[in-house]
């Protein structure tokens, strides 16, 4: 099994769920709150390492108690806590997350806050722990020149990056160049491409825009439809499996870590895929997002099950 490193956000989810979302200036009375783990780097990071991987986290919290709650699970979930940074000027970042009980919808506000003050020093200070790693998965929380140096220290130790480009920022199209891997939704696709990815063949045409940027293989999720896998030959739409959906926040954040830790045992991309998409799938029949990440136990009796 190789070695894996995902860099990104942690911040706390602070949760509400209602029977509806607020419109504009509406307080709409909830029915439910919890208060956990969050984050995209944070919850692929989960994802990998309850899949099994040997994955190394990098994030930063702030010199608070809000830290307690990333420290607390990495504790109980026995994860490596050697690279968490921790900034003395900024707080530890939140999200607010509203929930539609009825449809699943939610809407969201981040604010990384120490995740977006992560120092070039900080990130130089990481090239051993690259350099060992076969795969890097990065995110847009954090400032986008720390995943830029990140990234060139990756390619200078031959180490491959995979940048799922969520939630959608503008980047310079050189950040494309030379990534081994895009993991796009159908939205933030559309937002780097221009083409609406409503059918097969535009999600071909997008992935041949990515790939004319430098990416080599892409991966389009598209929710409940599953994901499109092109790997420059072969152009396909895997399913995702049918379940009863309670929360589908952090979908993409289970399918992005579980895909690294199906790639770091030496799956291939298209096995990767499927293994992903069991995970996404057990998350989102669970509330919340690190919470609702599956054990490899889970995901392994879930597949067994599926391919009886
Ligand atoms: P989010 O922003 O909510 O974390 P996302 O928009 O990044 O999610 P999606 O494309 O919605 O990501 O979903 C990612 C993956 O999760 C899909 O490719 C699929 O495998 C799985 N998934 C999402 N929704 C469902 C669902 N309702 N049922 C089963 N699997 C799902
Ligand atoms: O992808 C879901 C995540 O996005 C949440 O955990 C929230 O923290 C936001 O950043």
């Amino acid at each position: 099994m190789s070695k894996v490193v995902v860099f990104g956000s942690f911040v706390v989810d602070l949760m509400a769920r209602s029977p509806h979302l607020p419109s504009r200036s509406e307080t709409v009375k909830g029915s439910y709150f919890q208060m956990g783990a969050g984050g995209k780097g944070f919850n692929q990071g989960v994802a990998c390492h309850k899949a099994g991987a040997d994955m190394a986290m990098v994030t930063k919290l702030g010199n608070d108690s809000f830290a307690d709650v990333c420290l607390n699970v990495m504790q109980d979930l026995n994860m490596n806590k050697e690279y968490i940074l921790t900034s003395e000027k900024k707080p530890t970042g939140i999200a607010l997350i509203m929930v539609d009980e009825n449809t699943g919808d939610n809407q969201i506000t981040v604010v990384p806050s120490a995740c977006s003050d992560i120092k070039i020093e900080e990130v130089n200070s990481l090239e051993n722990l690259i350099k060992e790693a076969d795969y890097v998965l990065l995110q847009y929380e954090v400032n986008q020149d720390a995943n830029e140096r990140i990234k060139e220290l990756a390619l200078k130790n031959n180490t491959k990056v995979i940048v799922n480009t969520a939630p959608y920022v503008e980047v310079g199209d050189d950040f494309y160049k030379n990534l081994y891997m895009v993991t796009p939704n159908e939205v933030e696709a559309e937002a780097v491409t221009g083409i609406k990815v409503d059918n097969l063949e535009n999600a071909k045409k997008a992935a041949a825009i990515f790939r004319e940027k430098g990416v080599e293989n892409v991966l389009i999720t598209l929710g409940s439809n599953g994901v499109f896998v092109s790997d420059g030959n072969k152009e396909e739409i895997i399913d995702s499996f049918k379940v009863k959906t309670v929360d589908t926040t952090g979908a993409g954040d289970a399918f992005n870590g579980g895909f690294l830790a199906a790639l770091s045992e030496g799956k291939d991309i298209w096995q990767a895929a499927v293994f992903a998409n069991a995970v996404a799938a057990l998350s989102v029949q669970k509330l919340g997002t690190t919470p609702a990440m599956p054990s490899r136990e889970e995901v392994d009796k879930f597949l067994s099950e599926r391919n009886n």
